[in-house]
């Protein structure tokens, strides 16, 4: 589908990511269907997205006068039906493969036929979902970062599948919502979690092994490194049970035990000790959630 020709945009699933991505879509001029299979997620979707509107209007993102043009924007909707009024879709569902084909396929029998069919997953093959999706051409990963409205980078994933027509639509898009594409080949994690989840793994180890506490790990790359958050404290702020998850999948995909999870990491995860959202990780979150 012609980039010009796409005008309404249908998001699955509107949980962390879901709200998000209906969020930016609308911001920059895009009708949103917004569905999840509850009405209560919807609600709960629709006050984040005023909230976060609200932030933007005071750091000077967005006019006042704009939002209720931008909410107007976005139909929540529980009817699957409504995808066929789409002209380009976003699954943002939770991350397990059954699930996700399962509404892939929905998706397919509803969406028509030229319309592109985009997966926001963090860590499935993208080329297994387009197998599945029954659009192989017409489908990638468009890996969007939490927080969406903030973080500019989307990572594209060209399935083996994906048509050079769909990958040059879809990154044309990302332009058009005001964000960075960065495009890459499916394999493993993407780029993204290959490089990132290493490197907090290594520093879990570092503090199992007794060399640093959490907190000196966290200084030096933030000091020496110029990075802007530690690794420890975005680990907490990923969700430690999330890390683990994904150093299994690239220990699955690669074979290779360089991508073994620490077993303090394993440990935590066990203890109910998943970062932010349980209240505490390598660090406390008391009174602060
Ligand atoms: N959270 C992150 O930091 C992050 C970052 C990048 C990518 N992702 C990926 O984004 C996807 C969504 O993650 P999330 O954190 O937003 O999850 P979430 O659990 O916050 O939200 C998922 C939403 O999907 C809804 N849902 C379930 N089944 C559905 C269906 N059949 N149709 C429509 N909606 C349905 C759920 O009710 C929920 O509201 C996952 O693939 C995840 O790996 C997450």
């Amino acid at each position: 589908m012609a980039i010009d020709a796409i005008r309404t945009v249908a998001v699955l699933g509107a949980g962390t990511m879901g709200n998000g991505i209906a969020h930016v879509f609308a911001r920059c001029g895009y009708t949103v269907i917004l569905r999840d299979v509850e009405e209560s997620f919807l609600t709960r979707a629709r006050d984040t997205i005023t909230k976060n509107l609200d932030r933007e209007v005071k750091k000077g993102k967005v006019a006042e006068a704009d939002i209720s043009r931008i909410l107007g924007r976005i139909q929540t909707t529980t009817d699957l039906s409504q995808l066929a009024r789409a002209d380009f879709a976003v699954e943002a569902v939770p991350e397990r493969l059954d699930l996700k084909l399962a509404v892939m396929r929905e998706a397919d029998k509803l969406l028509r036929p030229e319309v592109i069919l985009a997966s926001n997953t963090s860590s499935i093959s993208v080329t297994t979902l387009a197998a599945a999706a029954g659009r192989p051409d017409r489908f990638i990963g468009m890996h969007f970062m939490n927080p969406v409205p903030v973080m500019v980078l989307i990572e594209v994933i060209r399935a083996l599948q994906t048509s050079d027509e769909t990958f040059h639509t879809t990154m044309a898009l990302c332009e058009r919502l005001e964000k960075k594409p960065v495009a890459v080949n499916d394999a493993p994690g993407f780029v993204s979690n290959r490089v990132l989840l290493p490197m907090i793994n290594e520093a879990a180890f570092a503090v199992m092994e007794g060399v640093a506490t959490a907190e000196a790990v966290d200084a030096i790359l933030i000091l020496g490194m110029n990075h802007p958050m530690g690794p420890l404290e975005l680990a907490d702020f990923i969700g430690l049970d999330t890390c683990v998850h994904i150093l299994d999948i690239l220990l699955e995909g690669f074979g290779d035990s360089k991508y073994r999870a620490c077993p303090l990491l394993r440990k935590m995860v066990a203890a109910g000790w998943l970062g932010r959202k349980s209240g505490r990780g390598f660090y406390s979150y008391e009174g602060k959630r």
